[in-house]
């Protein structure tokens, strides 16, 4: 008889009696506990089968203290979550992997919530392990989290706690350097940037590689505006350039919605890309791609970056040694824009 007909579940005692061992034993299998016989084990696992016993989430979390169950914590507010593809694209590796496990993820908008109320959750034993993405200096918080639960960043923290977390990147500054370079190479000689915010790594990094490549031509960096990621920053920012020095020819905009905006402004100004200037960009993306013209670009790897912040926290929460720092390659993609 099925356990439908019988009217209920199957439980752990019948799991018992059917395997014809301790009700202790079968929690142990359960529970991946290596106390236990291979025979016990196979009758164990022939009885679960045969009765169709699926084991109890919370009874198991209360034997194991696991929840199988991460937090993904963004601390942006939620337009600029879901206006930018950088996420969509990290979050979309995220998912992948986790799909392939028994873990389900929990997405912590930060922004949105107060930062205490994220704390209180993440410590109050509702999630194995937390993944921080785009966190900014202020973001301490976090670091210190990592005292309490494995944490993994995307992106290298900037605090001192920082210094002791787990994180997957990418070289930003080489990345950012060599795609100015382009712009060198094309001749430009009045080069801007449109700078990442500077409260966050990849904002500062980009910088000084586009601070490195014009040293290295003889070319002066005074012309540093920031912007948040958004398409509105990289407006403002490019509208603000334009009025300190109206012949710039050569832009890099450290992200490609930045320079989704930083084209609107050109356009309003007359000025052609690449024609009189050359603008070059971060993320390849369908901003960098279907934008008039298409730019030439950065491309990360945001999907495998995703999937390897949950590998390396998966390790982490297995208690597994894994190295501290996974740097991810980049490379860049010439569109003519330069
Ligand atoms: N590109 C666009 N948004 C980004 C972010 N928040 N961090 C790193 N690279 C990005």
């Amino acid at each position: 008889m099925t356990p439908e007909l019988r009217g209920g579940a199957p439980t752990l005692e019948m799991v018992a009696a059917a395997a014809g061992v301790s009700r202790s034993t079968v929690s142990r299998v359960i529970n991946d506990s290596p106390k236990v016989t291979p025979e016990a084990l196979a009758a164990v696992q022939k009885a679960i089968d045969e009765l169709g016993y699926v084991p109890n989430r919370a009874a198991r979390t209360l034997a194991s203290r696991r929840t199988q169950s991460i937090a993904l914590v963004i601390p942006e507010n939620t337009a600029k979550f879901f206006a930018d593809p950088y996420f969509a694209t990290v979050v979309q590796g995220i998912a992948m992997y986790l799909a392939d496990t028994d873990y389900t993820l929990s997405l912590l908008i930060a922004a949105e919530n107060d930062g205490e109320k994220t704390r209180r959750y993440l410590q109050a034993g509702n999630v194995d392990g937390a993944l921080v993405l785009s966190h900014h200096s202020d973001d301490r918080s976090y670091t210190q989290l990592a005292r309490s639960i494995p944490v993994v960043f995307g992106g290298r923290p900037m605090s001192q706690e920082g210094s002791a977390a787990y994180y997957i990147d990418v070289d930003n500054v080489e990345a950012a350097r060599n795609v100015t370079r382009t712009l060198v190479e094309h001749g430009r000689r009045r080069i801007a940037t449109i700078a990442g915010p500077a409260d966050m790594s990849a904002g500062l990094d980009r910088l000084e590689g586009w601070r490195q490549a014009l040293d290295a031509a003889g070319i002066p960096t005074d012309l540093v505006e920031h912007g948040d990621f958004s398409p509105a920053g990289g407006e403002a920012a490019m509208r603000r350039l334009l009025e300190r020095e109206p012949e710039l020819d050569g832009v890099f905009a450290a992200s490609s919605l930045m320079a989704s905006g930083a084209l609107n402004v050109l356009r309003s100004h007359g000025k052609a890309v690449p024609h009189d200037l050359g603008l070059v960009t971060f993320d390849n993306d369908y901003a960098a791609q279907s934008s008039s013209p298409p730019l030439t670009t950065v491309e990360q790897p945001t999907v495998e970056q995703g999937r390897r912040m949950v590998d390396v926290l998966l390790h982490l929460i297995d208690g597994g040694t894994v190295s501290q720092i996974t740097m991810m390659p980049t490379r860049i993609i010439e569109r003519g824009s330069e």
